[in-house]
């Protein structure tokens, strides 16, 4: 029996969304043949809503291993207002539903992080069939020892921690390198390690400016002229980890600065006199073609994706566990984060190093 299934891409782009559809889309065409039509939805859950789509064939899935951002387009629809009715009238949840039957889905794969994983959710519980894909250079999502897009931003941001390294020396400075990652501090604890950081800082565990301030006093003790700092956008200090978002903007609204990094290091060069800058390299850590591990691990998901539709299992998502590709429930995945913990492996080789933590 013909299978229409449709596709989309949510949420923050990120390297290897492009060839976990091609993964998907080839595993598809090679098990059913003609039994598969492909829907490709456009900018994410918007689309479903509006209805924007597009028929892809066969040859719409070439060249697009290497290719980075995704060719479906994607968009932030806050899964907050998922369920409400904002002014332009449309319920969004009704919509959506309305659509992927009007396009004559069987199935619909959702690629994206954790709002998507949410909305996925909620559309497996309104009776569609969803499969779940976990992409995000947060590496957060909870059941998955690995997203797809991570590994390549980590190996981005351990890239600029190397290049940064020959100007802290060169000049003797401080450098503050603010990553990404506002909840999640995997990122920034991978690549701070991995391009040898002295400091690392991460949303999960608030810092001590003092702590900082030593740990930079101990590198120069030893003759050493310059420190790096990897910072993830998310950390804060222990006061600000007792206060809700909006008191932590209005804190630093007085303060004068636009995030933590900015703030660290007007206090460094404070409290030291040595010479600090701020480097962030932004969407940077996002943009590009996918690194091998990403191809393979985005190859790996999409496949088994192809799979689950042959064999109609939905209402779940695709995770990586113990180097094995399964499923978990969507309904075990929403709503959860995947955070680093006080005891984790990498926290403790972090500390064997003398890497200050804060
Ligand atoms: O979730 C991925 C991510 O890159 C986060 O690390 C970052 O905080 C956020 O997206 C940035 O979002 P935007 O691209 O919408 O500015």
């Amino acid at each position: 029996m013909k299978k229409r299934i449709g596709i989309l891409t949510a949420g923050g782009d990120c390297p290897g969304l492009n060839a976990t559809i091609r993964g998907a889309a080839k595993a598809m065409y090679q098990r059913m043949g003609n039994e598969v039509e492909i829907v490709g939805v456009r900018n994410g859950f918007a689309g479903l809503i509006e209805g924007d789509y597009m028929e892809m064939k066969e040859s719409d899935f070439s060249n697009l291993l290497t290719r980075g951002g995704t060719i479906l387009g994607t968009a932030r629809t806050p899964f907050r207002l998922m369920t409400v009715v904002e002014a332009d009238g449309v319920d969004k949840v009704a919509s959506m539903k309305q659509h992927y039957k009007t396009m004559g889905l069987d199935a619909l794969l959702c690629l994206g992080g954790n709002g998507t994983h949410k909305t996925a959710n909620l559309l497996a519980e309104e009776g569609l069939n969803i499969i779940g894909l976990p992409k995000t250079i947060d590496n957060d999502i909870w059941g998955t020892d690995v997203t797809f897009g991570f590994h390549t931003a980590v190996d981005i941001a351990t890239e600029v921690i190397d290049r940064i390294h020959t100007t802290a020396s060169s000049h003797h400075r401080v450098m503050v390198i603010e990553l990404m990652g506002n909840k999640a501090g995997w990122l920034t604890l991978y690549s701070g390690i991995a391009g040898g950081a002295d400091i690392i800082l991460i949303p999960e565990l608030p810092y001590q400016l003092e702590n900082v301030l030593e740990a930079i006093g101990k590198r120069n003790a030893k003759g050493k002229t310059f420190s790096i700092l990897a910072v993830a956008e998310g950390s804060m200090d222990v006061e600000e980890s007792t206060m809700k978002n909006k008191e932590r903007l209005a804190k630093r609204r007085e303060q004068n600065v636009h995030g933590v990094t900015e703030r660290i290091a007007r206090d460094i060069a404070k409290h030291t006199g040595y010479e600090t800058r701020v480097a962030v390299p932004g969407h940077i850590q996002r943009g590009g073609t996918p690194s091998a591990y990403d191809r393979l691990l985005a190859t790996e998901f999409g496949t088994y994706a192809a799979q689950l539709v042959e064999n109609d299992q939905y209402g779940v998502t695709v995770a990586l566990r113990n180097n094995l590709v399964v499923s978990n429930p969507l309904s075990e995945v929403a709503g959860k984060k995947k955070l680093v913990t006080p005891d984790d492996d990498l926290i403790n080789v972090a500390r064997r190093m003398g890497i200050s933590l804060g």
